[in-house]
C-alpha cells in the first residue's frame, strides 16, 4: 500500500511533518513516501498568473503525487486560524487542474500545534471542505500541545490516549 505523508507546512522543522510521518508509519505494510511542500513552491496564485503560466509543472506533479497514493496522511499547520500560505498556494494551483484535488483517495487528516488548540480550526476547515475536494476522510485528529504529547527523539506520540485514537483511525483504512 502506497502511503503519501505530508505536512501542509513549508517549515524545515515542521511538527506536522513529524506527526504525518509517524502516523503513516503505523499503516501496516505501508510503503511510505514523504512529500516536502518546499519542492512545490510556485508564485502566489492569481488569475493573472494563471493566464501567464497555465498549469505549472509543479502543480501537475503535486496532483500526480496525490493520485499515485493509495492513502494520503496529511497534517495541517495552522497559521492565524487557517492554512499556511504555502499550502494554500499549492492547493489553489492544484485545484485549477481539477477541483477533486484528493481524487477520491482515503485521507487521514491530522493537525498539531505547540498550543492547546492543536490547530483544530484549520483541521475543521479541512474536514468540512473535504467533500468538495474529493477527500474520502477516514478519520481526523488534532494533537494539542505537541511538545508535551510527542516524543521528539523516538518520533512517536507519548500520550497514550492520543496514540490509541490515532491507531483506531488507522484501522479504519
Ligand atoms: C504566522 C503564524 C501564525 C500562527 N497561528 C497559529 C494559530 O492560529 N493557531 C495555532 O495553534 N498556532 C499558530 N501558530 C503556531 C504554529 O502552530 C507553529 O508555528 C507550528 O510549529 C506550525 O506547524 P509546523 O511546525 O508544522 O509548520 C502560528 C505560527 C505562525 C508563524
Amino acid at each position: 500500500m502506497k502511503v503519501l505523508a505530508l505536512a501542509a507546512s513549508n517549515s524545515s522543522t515542521s511538527i506536522n511533518k513529524q506527526l504525518a510521518v509517524y502516523a503513516a508509519g503505523l499503516v501496516p505494510n505501508a510503503e511510505v513516501e514523504v512529500l516536502d511542500l518546499n519542492d512545490f513552491e510556485m508564485p502566489i496564485f492569481s488569475e493573472d498568473k494563471e493566464k501567464e503560466l497555465g498549469q505549472p509543472e509543479l502543480a501537475q506533479r503535486f496532483f500526480q503525487k496525490l493520485g499515485d497514493a493509495d492513502v494520503i496522511v496529511i497534517s495541517y499547520a495552522e497559521h492565524n486560524g487557517s492554512y499556511s500560505a504555502a499550502f494554500k498556494n499549492v492547493f489553489d494551483w492544484t485545484s485549477r487542474i481539477d477541483m477533486k484535488v484528493y481524487q477520491g483517495k482515503p485521507v487521514i487528516m491530522l493537525a498539531t500545534s505547540p498550543g492547546p488548540g492543536g490547530a483544530s480550526s484549520v483541521l475543521a476547515a479541512a474536514t468540512g471542505s473535504a467533500p468538495y475536494f474529493a477527500a474520502e476522510v477516514k478519520g481526523s485528529l488534532s494533537i494539542p500541545s505537541f511538545y508535551d504529547n510527542f516524543d521528539m527523539e523516538k518520533g512517536e506520540l507519548k500520550n497514550e490516549a492520543l496514540a490509541e485514537k490515532l491507531k483506531a483511525i488507522i484501522t479504519e483504512l
